[in-house]
């Protein structure tokens, strides 16, 4: 067991770090972050924030040796970075479940290895091989870049032959990529995803399945518990069971899931660390998927993950800051409102600046009456 008052180190400094701290804490442990560039969201909380490039040797030894456990809140890594750490202090969760998961390739080889259901894909590491590519798929389908995606990022969506004819001008569009997975595009009728935590004991925690909505390939919504058969939910809690296992994950292990018609679930993707999607268990249970995952990287005993309130989280994107700072006192003024803010200073479009939760009985209601908030932000 790693005592509390000891150090916990993240890579990474964005607001997933930002909330593990949080968590953390209370907990009694201290935190150092390692990011690129500072001041950032989760350095503004940690008793220490290093600002290097990874390929600094020399800082990554000071963190790594100031530190007692290594984690983080972001998976593109490099790999010499966490081999570097690794022969240092333990890094959690370790280099094989993070190389897997950072790399679009080695994520759905590993899927298919292991006969776990997702879009049928191809690859390519050209024009000339994704011309093959997009015509063993057909469409609609998708490219995706294998490494350093996010929130739709380094994707192109391809409806007909006729719009993937310049397979040239793709190539250089996706800025000439090593590699590219080129996906199936699955007619789902829904978004979820379930995030289950595992101690290196191999004991697991699983959180309550979200039902997701995105908006422009970025999560806009997740809402708790999502409105499928308990069925459903039980299949997509024992596919990240058996993702978890498998990853041999210390940590948290996100799992995003496609819904089709027929009742079936696909796997879309998955995420070694805390996820947009469970940002809902702050407010909504018993432990939050941040107090967990500290929990699991220090080998304490899992808490409760209980769904105390039916849950609806609504992410708040830079584009709310256009006339200046939003009316959040019109928002609070609803007494089972709570916000997260992640201490951004610069709103951009798109960019996760924070959070609400609204807590209600009935889902369906909290949804309408979370979503009208919004609007009235959106709309101010
Ligand atoms: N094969 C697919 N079929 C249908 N929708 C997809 C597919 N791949 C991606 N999407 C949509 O795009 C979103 C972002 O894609 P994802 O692979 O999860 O990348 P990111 O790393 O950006 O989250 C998904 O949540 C989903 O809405
Ligand atoms: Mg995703």
């Amino acid at each position: 067991m790693i005592v509390p008052g000891s150090t916990i180190g993240i890579l990474g400094g964005g607001q997933l770090g930002r909330m593990l701290i949080l968590a953390g804490r209370s907990l009694g442990y201290r935190f150092h972050v390692f990011e690129p560039l500072g001041p950032c969201s989760a350095g503004m909380v940690a008793d220490l924030e290093i600002n290097a490039n990874y390929d600094d040797e020399e800082e990554l030894l000071r963190f790594a040796q100031s530190v007692d456990v290594i984690t983080l809140e972001f998976e593109n890594i490099p790999a010499e970075v966490i081999n570097f750490l690794s022969a240092i202090k333990p890094v959690l969760p370790c280099f094989e479940t993070l190389h897997i998961c950072q790399h679009r390739q080695r994520e759905k080889d590993f899927l298919k290895r292991n006969e776990l259901p997702c879009a049928p894909f191809e690859y390519a590491d050209s024009a000339v091989s994704l011309k093959l590519a997009l015509q063993a798929i057909g469409f609609p389908c998708v490219i995706k870049t294998a490494a350093f995606g996010y929130d739709g990022k380094g994707q192109i969506k391809l409806k007909t032959a006729e719009e993937a004819a310049d397979c040239d001008y793709l190539w250089g569009f996706l800025e000439n990529p090593s590699r590219v997975v080129v996906e199936k595009w699955i007619n789902h009728i829904g978004e979820f995803s379930v995030i289950c935590a595992r101690k290196a004991d191999a004991s697991k925690a699983t959180f309550p399945m979200a039902e997701n909505i995105h908006v422009n390939h970025i999560l806009h919504a997740s809402i708790v518990p999502a409105r499928v058969t308990e069925a459903t939910k039980a299949s997509g809690t024992e596919l990240a069971c058996k993702i978890a296992d498998l990853l041999d994950v210390v940590g948290l292990i996100a799992v995003e899931l496609f819904l089709l018609e027929d009742g079936s679930l696909v796997i879309n993707e998955m995420a070694p660390r805390p996820h947009n999607s469970g940002h809902y268990s702050i407010d909504g249970c018993e432990t939050s998927q941040f107090e967990q995952h500290v929990r699991a990287i220090t080998n304490l005993p899992f808490g409760s993950t209980k769904l105390l309130h039916n849950t609806v989280m609504i992410n708040l994107l830079g584009d709310l800051w256009k006339n200046g700072e939003p009316d959040w006192e019109g928002l609070l003024c609803d007494p089972r409102v709570k916000i997260h803010l992640y201490g951004k200073g610069q709103a951009r479009d798109g960019r996760k600046m924070g959070h609400f939760t609204m807590l209600g009985d009935d889902v369906d209601k909290t949804l309408e009456l979370a979503q009208a908030y919004f609007n009235k932000l959106s709309t101010q």
